[in-house]
Parts: structure tokens; sequence; C-alpha cells
């Protein structure tokens, strides 16, 4: 015994810092120690999400993670948004290496392949069994990982006017699901959110849909946004116009794609803007559209057919934007703080102008899965310790060739946590597994809470964590 004890505080000593979850408090993210978090990131589907495949997804392998990661340090981000990943394959070494480096993941839960996202035409056709597998085994295998920071239901599904008839209260659907699925499941909240085409006629209407009544209600909406071009200004863009209109929003709220290329090399002026106290009390930053240079032109990085990656003009000067905010960037002391709308407006309300606000969501079809989980079918993923945290392949910045490709790690040690199952014993607003969800827009008694009371609770668990410091070798 005496050997072990010994062991243990060995180990409690190496293990100085490790990468804390984030939670949602208010309208913003914190660090579990109370440090306000602003997303700084880029959205990273090397290959585009179009073309995804099955078994193979950026986050399967450390040899193409650690060539990313080390440009993500370069970059200065701490958050990568991925849009497809394949549940079957393992990300247990990327994920620490993302973890070890101070990097969140947002990850969207859909792919383009069959039963795998909903149609946004015919939402019904497509919301079934095998997609809300899918969503779960998604779920199963990212909630091991302490750095998953919030999952998205999805990208865009309302962009034009058949969508915006039909998929709403699908979308709301497979919110309340996922959320059912991780109260049931997964020992800590995990936020869920949806990311909006930029388009006027949905900005508010959609927010506002989802953000209200007792059940499928989203904790974070995203906004996709592309309305600052080249040389501009908070008016000139519109953007005071965006941080008015989500003031009265109860949740956090960021970019989840934004960069103009009309203008090149593109400027970057707008992340002065987005971290600065014009936007900071509305917006919790945002994440670039998108590291690697595709058929639509967004590129921050060439990468070749070799592996061999190189900075474009967008990296360099984004580098130089990020490298000029404030170091710790405060949520404002006159924020404007809102309570979340338990009860939805009535469906003819105006603020639903151009979307069908129906508050009746269809029945769920994944009741049993989320009743016993899809351990069977998805592994929880683990942090395990890394063998490698260089890459092979040649790193070409600024016309440079970079010797040592080595990911700095700002953590010594990686942090598993043992995530006790059996949720948090809250209702967050996922099915509860017993009312048919006939009419959601009737408030449930007893069960309301808010996305932060749900955090509230979420805090005794926390505490009943078993950290376990995983030692990393340093050589
Ligand atoms: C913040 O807003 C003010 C007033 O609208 C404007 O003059 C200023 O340039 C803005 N600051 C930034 C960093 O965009
Ligand atoms: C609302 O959605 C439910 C579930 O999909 C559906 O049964 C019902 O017909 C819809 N109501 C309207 C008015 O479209």
């Amino acid at each position: 015994m005496r050997l072990s004890t010994l062991l243990i505080a060995a180990l409690s000593g190496v293990a100085s810092a490790a990468i804390e979850s984030v939670v949602m408090k208010d309208r913003h993210f914190y660090t579990e120690s109370g440090k306000p978090f602003f997303i700084r990131g880029v959205d990273y589907q090397p290959g585009g999400s179009a073309e995804f495949e099955k078994g193979h997804d950026p986050l399967s392998d450390i040899n193409t993670c650690a060539r990313d990661i080390y440009m993500f340090q370069q970059l200065g981000i701490n958050t990568i948004r991925v849009y497809s990943v394949d549940p079957s394959l393992n990300h247990d070494e990327c994920m620490t290496l993302l973890a070890q480096a101070g990097i969140y993941l947002v990850l969207d839960v859909n792919t383009p392949l069959q039963n795998q996202h909903l149609n946004n035409q015919e939402p019904w056709t497509t919301y079934n069994p095998w997609y809300l597998e899918h969503v779960f085994s998604v779920i199963e295998v990212f909630s091991g990982y302490a750095n998953t920071l919030a999952f998205l239901c999805g990208n865009e599904v309302v962009f034009e006017k058949v969508s915006a008839k039909t998929s709403p209260n699908y979308i709301k659907a497979v919110v309340r699901d996922m959320k059912g699925y991780i109260e049931r499941h997964v020992g800590r909240v995990i936020p869920v959110g949806y990311s909006n085409a930029d388009d006027l006629n949905y900005r508010i209407s959609l927010a506002k849909y989802l953000e209200c009544g007792p059940e499928g209600y989203i904790d974070f909406f995203g906004v996709n946004s592309y309305q600052w071009c080249g040389h501009n200004t908070f008016e000139g863009s519109g953007y005071d116009k965006l941080v008015e209109d989500y003031s009265d929003m109860s949740i956090p709220i960021f970019f989840t794609e934004f960069g103009c290329n009309e203008v090149r090399p593109r400027e970057w002026e707008e992340v002065d803007a987005l971290y600065g106290n014009n936007m900071t009390g509305v917006f919790s930053g945002g994440l670039v559209y998108e590291y690697s240079q595709e058929a639509n032109d967004y590129g921050l990085v060439d990468i070749a057919k070799n592996g061999q990656v190189k900075t474009r003009d967008d990296f360099m000067s984004l580098q130089k934007a990020y490298a000029a905010l404030p170091k710790d960037i405060k949520v404002p002391s006159d924020v404007k703080l809102n309570k979340r709308p338990a009860t939805c407006p009535p469906s003819d309300d105006p603020v639903f102008d151009h979307i069908t606000a129906n508050h009746t969501l269809p029945w769920t079809l994944g009741e049993d899965m989320i009743k016993k989980g899809v351990a069977d079918k998805a592994k929880r993923g683990k942090f395990v310790t890394v063998s490698t945290r260089a890459t092979n392949y040649n790193i070409v910045i600024d016309g440079k060739v970079v010797e040592n490709k080595d990911v700095k790690m700002t953590v010594k040690t990686s942090d598993q946590k043992v995530l006790s199952p059996g949720g948090h014993g809250q209702n967050t607003g996922g099915w509860d597994g017993n009312t048919p969800a006939a009419d959601s827009n009737t408030a449930k008694t007893g069960t309301e809470t808010s996305a932060a009371a749900a955090v509230g609770g979420q805090k005794a668990i926390v505490g009943s964590l078993v950290a376990v410091a995983v030692a990393f070798g340093f050589l």
C-alpha cells in the first residue's frame, strides 16, 4: 500500500495544469474554474465537408493531427470546429493531443452520408432510428473527452422557403433527443447548439424559436456570417445590428463561421471588433472559415497531395490579428442578462416571421437508444498517452521550412475524467423518457430549469469526479 501511496503522490506532483471542461453560465462560456472563455478558432475539415467518406476523418490520424495542431498553435487558437466524423474510428490520440495543446472541439453530429443528416426539405423521411443511432454514437464517443466543448445539431438546415417551413420542429426534435442522451449517459452538461445560415430571414426568427419552450431548446446559437468584407467598421459591416438583434437572447452566441473572402488578402479587422467591448456582451468569439484551402477559396493553408502544409497570406494576417488581442478578455460589467423564455410565443407571433414555428415536436424515434445507450455500437473516447506529438509532414510557414514540428504542450499531464454515467439529474430540455412529446409548449411543472441552473446542477458531479492523472512522458 505504501508504494502505491508514494506513486500517487509522485504523480500528483506533476499533475499541474490539465484541460478544464467549459461550462455555460448566463449567456457566456467559462472554464470550470470560472475564467471567461471566448472562442478563438477555425473550422477544420481538410478535403471539404461534402467530400466526407467513411473510414477517415480529421481527428482519426495522429500524423495529420500533429501537423495541424502545430499550425493551430502558431495561429494562436483555442477551439476548432469539425463538421463530420466517423464514430467507428478511434479519436483518442488526436483528442488527447488537442487537449494537451489547450484546444477545444465544437463538433457537428452530421455527415453528408445517407442516414447521417436530416433532409431539410422532407425531414420526416430522414428523422429515423438509423440517423439517431449515428448522432448518439458521435455523442457517445466524443463525450469521453473533457475538451469537447459543444455539439452542433445542424448546420444551415433552414436556408430557404421550403426548409423554413418543414424543418424547424425537426431541428428541435434532434436537440431534444441529443440532450436526452447526454442527460442519461454523460456525467456533465455538454452544450447543444445550432449553426444558422447567413440570411436575414432566419437571423432572429429561428434563434427565437430554438431558444424557447420546455423541450428541445438549444444551449447556444451559432451564427455563420460573412458580412464584414475588407476594410470596414463596426457600423459599416452591420455588426452593430447583429449585436442589437441578439442582445435580448439569453444564451451564448458565437460565429460558427466568419471571414468574408471578397477582398484579398483578408485583413481580419473584424477580429478586433469581435473580441472588443462592443460585442463581448453578446458574442462569445467565433470560428474562422476555414483552415484548409478548398474549391470555395476560404483557406488559411494549402495542403499538398504529399501532406505538406503551407501557410497562405490569410494565415499570417490572422495570426497577427489574434496576437494583437488582449490576453484576458472579460465579460463586460454592463452585460444584459435575460431569462430564457420557458414558454414560446404563439406560432403566429410576428417574431417567427419567415419560419413555421410548430411547437409540437415529432415523437422521438430514439426512445430505446436514449434509455439503454449505444455503448454496444460506439466506444466512449478517452485520453491516452500519446506516443508522438511531431509530424512527418513538411510544414512551411511564411515561405520557411520548419524543422522542429513538435506540438508544444501547455499542460504537462492529461487528466482523464471518469465520467459517472446517469447524467446530472436535471432536465435541461431533453426527452425525459416518460412524457409523450404531444405538445412541447406545455411546461412540465417542476422539471423546467434554465441552462444556467443546469450548470449549477452539474457542479456537484464535477466535484465527485475521479480525476486520474496520466503522466505524459517528457524526453
Ligand atoms: C465600437 O463602437 C463604436 C461606436 O459605435 C465605434 O466607434 C468603435 O469603432 C467600435 N470599436 C471597434 C473595436 O470596432
Ligand atoms: C406540427 O408538427 C407535428 C409533428 O411533426 C405534426 O404532426 C403536425 O401536423 C404539425 N402541425 C402543423 C400545424 O403543421
